[in-house]
């Protein structure tokens, strides 16, 4: 009998969705859950933005669009670089994909050969190493330690490079820690990456979640248009994971590369969804000014009940949609502790160790259910930590 490619046999299983699936067994047995596993927010998606794609689909916008995406969503993207990312952006040097994971795995299957290094900061979210492993490439590990509050070591990264290291893969604002990257860290980035000559990927995907700090593009630093490839998508940052629309911006001769990569896995997104997309990127901010301003206030309300939970540490999240408390101090794995939490408290939450070894300790919390049920499972969640000391 046939097994699975070796490559396939490195991946796991996801932890989130085991634990989804351990939650949706107790539902059925009537136990009411509360989900703070999944990354998704829960608002319905702008309607501004729901008219465009009906239009879209009504007016037979129904076929194939071009491999690199719908030009007129291509010219606003490359206008919304430019304008608010101070990123100089020609409609050519952006191609879209359906949502930001294709769009990673596009770049990575684009630009990395079998056998090269691909350097992740970790936590991470769990699906780079696993693309870069079906791409035939190797992940490495860059460590984000809690006790620097997530911040970057260079030393850490200068640390791991090889001869065969072609990419360096970052997140800001951060899935699973909801930190951000500020100008000091991406400095230290852009200096690394130019003098080492490796490509940044720089996943900005949740850009338009961030409490208060200014979100900096990589490729907005002198000399780093060039070696970035900068991932975005509207799944995040306009409540649409379901649309799957996303981009790359990156230099000409690079999306000319990735796009055959698109042209045989996927062709194109699908046609009414990037013609809906418009107006996320011509109207931007003031469609999804109420949506951030809820998410703040449930930032707030997870902050404020892990205060009141004995023996977990966090570091202050400034974006995203996560908190990812330290519960070294309970004593338990983190895969134990989310079955503990989902037992005794009623919540689901996600473990750790998913987001990479560094993860081993410590569970994400997703504020993505609504406000009056996260406040509830938050309680409970306090109750049920209280009860361990
Ligand atoms: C950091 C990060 N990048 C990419 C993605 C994938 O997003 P999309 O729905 O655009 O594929 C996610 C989804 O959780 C994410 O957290």
């Amino acid at each position: 009998m046939k097994i699975p490619s070796k490559r396939m046999e490195q991946i796991p299983f996801s932890g989130i969705r085991v634990i989804f699936e351990k939650a949706r067994k107790l539902e059925a047995k009537g136990r009411k859950i509360i989900h703070m596993e999944i990354g998704r927010p829960d608002f319905n998606t702008p309607e501004g933005i729901r008219k465009k794609a009906r239009e879209a689909l009504e007016d037979g916008f129904v076929h194939y669009t071009s491999n690199f995406g719908m030009d007129e969503l291509r010219e606003v993207i490359a206008g919304k670089l430019t304008r608010e990312n101070n990123v100089p952006t020609e409609y050519d040097e952006v191609i879209i994909t359906p949502g930001a994971s294709m769009a990673i795995a596009l770049a990575i299957f684009g630009l990395v050969d079998i056998g090269e290094e691909v350097l992740i900061l970790s936590p991470r979210y769990p699906a780079y190493p696993k693309q870069v492993i079906m791409a035939g490439a190797v992940p490495v590990s860059v460590p984000l330690k809690f006790e620097d509050d997530f911040k970057l070591s260079i030393d850490d990264l200068e640390k791991r490079v090889t001869d065969k290291t072609k990419m360096l893969i970052i997140n800001t604002p951060n899935n699973p820690t909801g930190t951000i990257l500020g100008m000091e860290e991406l400095e230290k980035i852009a200096n690394f990456a130019k003098e080492n000559d490796i490509l940044v990927l720089a996943d900005e995907c949740y850009e338009k979640i961030i409490y208060g700090k200014e979100h900096i593009s990589l490729a907005s630093l002198p000399g780093m248009k060039e070696r970035t490839i900068t991932v975005n998508s509207t799944s995040k940052s306009f409540s649409m994971t379901g649309w799957r629309v996303g981009f790359i911006s990156a230099r000409k001769d690079i999306i000319s590369n990735i796009v055959k990569v698109q042209q045989n896995l996927t062709i194109c997104p699908t046609s009414f969804a990037q013609a809906g997309s418009i107006p996320a990127y011509t109207e931007g901010d003031g469609l999804i000014k109420d949506m951030i301003e809820e998410l703040k206030k449930r930032k707030e309300i997870v902050t404020y009940y892990l205060d009141r939970a004995s023996g977990v540490d966090y570091v202050k999240p400034e974006g995203a949609l996560y908190v990812f408390p330290s519960i070294k101090k309970l004593g338990m794995t983190s895969a134990d502790f989310c079955d503990y939490i989902l037992e005794e408290a009623g919540v689901a939450v996600a473990a750790g160790n998913d987001f990479g070894d560094q993860g081993e300790g410590f569970v994400r919390i997703a504020y993505t259910c609504a406000t009056d049920e996260l406040e509830e499972g938050m309680n409970n969640f306090k109750e049920a930590v209280n009860k361990l000391n």
